[in-house]
């Protein structure tokens, strides 16, 4: 599971490895963390940003700038206060409470198609437990892990990627998608280590020429900036609803796989 006490970890501390069955509820809770649940999640900077946020502020503001006037013959305008402050912060819970399912339903989806399975979608074998085989990815396609060592052992799930790769005409076209880290282990090199693991792995299961690419939102800054350090530039935007009065805007990133990948500050590819 992922932890909530701050950790005390370093890029050795780490490995990469193919998804193995028990991951799975590691992963789902990864999931519902970053999109949800946690002070950072997407979720979160949707609320703090929606435009149902900016307009409780000035309705609530205008309200409570009228609320002192008190006057007999203009009671209209307290009132007209009150009334202001409680529309406001009625629209802005609907807001918040359709935002919120939004995100909630996203990971409903998830936990639903690719992670529910996710050997058999990201086609990750899982060999014979029996005599001892480990997982392993056979085909461009996969799904990885970043977990914590414990005594030799690979223990704690702190990250995940996938990547979902299909043939089209004289390419190979791979789809990345579910890059979380847990907000615990961030900014240790974790998410970019998964990035070139998964890259070079592709890189080693075709000749075809082979485009990445992945979708993320305006709201996923740490993200954006990742992927653009690995090479990835925005070659599409689309606008999507988010609640009932925000919209959203999503990136569509994509590289080809001849680039020269650099490591951020201090870690090796
Ligand atoms: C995006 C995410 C996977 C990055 O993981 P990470 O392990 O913290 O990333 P790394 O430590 O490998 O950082 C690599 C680069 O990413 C960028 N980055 C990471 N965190 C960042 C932050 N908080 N702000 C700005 N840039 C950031 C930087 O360019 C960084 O390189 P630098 O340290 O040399 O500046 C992680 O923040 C996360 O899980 N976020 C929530 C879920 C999410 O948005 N997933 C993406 C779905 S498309």
């Amino acid at each position: 599971m992922t932890q909530d006490k701050p950790p005390t970890c370093a890029a050795r501390d780490f490995i990469v490895r193919p998804f193995q069955p028990s991951d799975t509820p590691n992963i789902h809770a990864l999931l519902v963390e970053c999109l949800v649940s946690a002070p950072d999640s997407v979720r979160n900077a949707a609320l703090g940003r929606s435009f149902i946020s900016f307009a409780r502020y000035t309705a609530c503001g205008l309200g409570l700038l009228l609320l002192p006037r008190w006057d007999l013959d203009q009671f209209h305008l307290p009132v007209g206060g009150v009334a202001i402050c409680l529309i406001s912060m009625a629209l802005f819970l609907v807001e918040r409470r359709s935002i919120t399912a939004t995100f909630l339903s996203e990971c409903k989806t998830a936990q639903n198609t690719d992670l529910a399975d996710i050997a058999a979608f990201y086609k990750v074998s899982l060999g014979d437990p029996s005599e001892r085989n480990r997982p392993q990815i056979l085909g461009p396609s996969g799904f990885w892990v970043a977990a914590l060592e414990s005594k030799g052992e690979t223990s704690q799930v702190v990250g995940c990627l996938g990547l979902d790769c299909h043939r089209r005409a004289d390419e190979l076209r791979g789809e990345l998608r579910r890059m979380f880290v847990s907000r615990h282990y961030r900014r240790h090199g974790i998410g970019f280590r998964l990035l070139s693991e998964v890259i070079s792995h592709a890189r080693g299961f075709t000749t075809l020429p082979m485009t990445m690419e992945l979708e993320t939102s305006e709201l996923q800054l740490a993200a954006q900036s990742l992927y653009k350090k690995h090479g990835f530039s925005v070659v599409g935007t689309r606008v999507i609803p988010m609640g009932r009065l925000s919209p959203l805007s999503m990136f569509r990133f994509c590289r080809t796989l001849q680039t020269v990948d650099t490591a951020p500050n201090g870690w090796s590819n």
